[in-house]
């Protein structure tokens, strides 16, 4: 196939958090554009099985695996499972993820900030730290990082949440420099309130009504799809951005967002 048809054709991929949301549609269009994906999911194994079968469907490859991110026993055999299965990998989404209790600073304790600091930067790191000797063998390997366009902002109730991605942001950039020399991009996308399970979850917390009636108060009409942030991803993965590292998209159709402050865990 040509690499306008299959632009990720032999490369392996893993998506954390693939089984549902964002990960979701990262996960189906990367194997889509030819990549054999890994669909890491923590719980819903279900969920992460219809991926996997939808991908199947379309010709494509892809094994589920169940890991929590801030687990890093299961993570390490996570990894070693996919390099037998699927060949080492040269391109991490980093976008497992979830809410913080939506506590105010005044009411947070220091569990709460370790907990969103182990999903959102500990377990990403300590994941890129034992992927990164095959990201810099391959001929091109990639790190992209969900963020959240909430760093920008840091709503009220948002501070564990906020501050661990926006911890997650410095350390991808910071990797992204020291990674030049070895040929790994790295680069972060930062959607707004995208329609998920967790951005519906976010609405609610808020009083919002439910996201379909936010979608006329939001850019182009409409509530950012999951679908929205998989097609930048897949840019940021393609050779269209062999020239791009240490890039943080915002997807938020030019925000700002409503801002959306207590986050329920999921
Ligand atoms: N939705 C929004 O409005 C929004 C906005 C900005 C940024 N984001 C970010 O986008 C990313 C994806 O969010 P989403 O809206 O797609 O969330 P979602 O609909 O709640 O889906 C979360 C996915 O992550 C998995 N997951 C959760 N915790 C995990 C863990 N500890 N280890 C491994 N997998 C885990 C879930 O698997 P199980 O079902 O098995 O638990 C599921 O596949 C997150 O990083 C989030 O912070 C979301």
């Amino acid at each position: 196939m040509s690499d306008i048809a299959a632009p990720l054709a032999g490369r392996t991929a893993l998506v954390t958090g693939g089984s549902r949301g964002v990960g979701r549609a990262v996960a189906l269009r990367l194997a889509a554009g030819g990549a054999a994906v890994a669909v890491n999911y923590r719980r819903d194994a279900a969920a992460a099985e219809e991926v996997v079968a939808g991908i199947a469907a379309e010709g494509g490859t892809a094994v589920a695996y169940r890991a929590s991110v801030d687990d890093t026993d299961a993570v390490a055999t996570m990894v070693q499972r996919i390099r037998v299965d699927l060949g080492p990998i040269d391109l991490l989404v980093s976008n497992a993820g979830t809410a913080s209790r939506g506590t105010p600073v005044a009411d947070t304790d220091e569990q709460e900030y370790l907990r969103l600091l182990r999903v959102h930067t500990l377990g990403p790191l300590a994941l890129i730290r034992s992927l990164l000797p095959d990201l810099r063998a391959a001929p091109r390997g990639d790190v992209i990082v969900v963020s959240s366009a909430i760093v920008d902002t840091a709503p009220g109730g948002g501070a564990a949440y906020s501050m661990a991605k926006a911890a997650m942001e410095t350390a991808a950039r910071t990797l992204a420099y020291e990674e030049r020399a070895s040929g790994v991009r790295v680069n972060i996308v930062a959607p707004g309130l995208v329609a998920t399970d967790m951005g519906e979850r976010l609405v609610a917390a808020s009083g919002a009504p439910t996201l379909a009636d936010l979608d006329a108060r939001y850019p182009f009409g409409r509530v950012a799809r999951p679908e929205d942030i998989a097609g930048v991803v897949a840019f940021l993965a393609s050779s269209a951005a062999d020239y791009l590292t240490a890039q943080r998209i915002r997807i938020d159709g030019g925000g700002p967002d409503i801002p959306i402050v207590a986050v329920p865990e999921s």
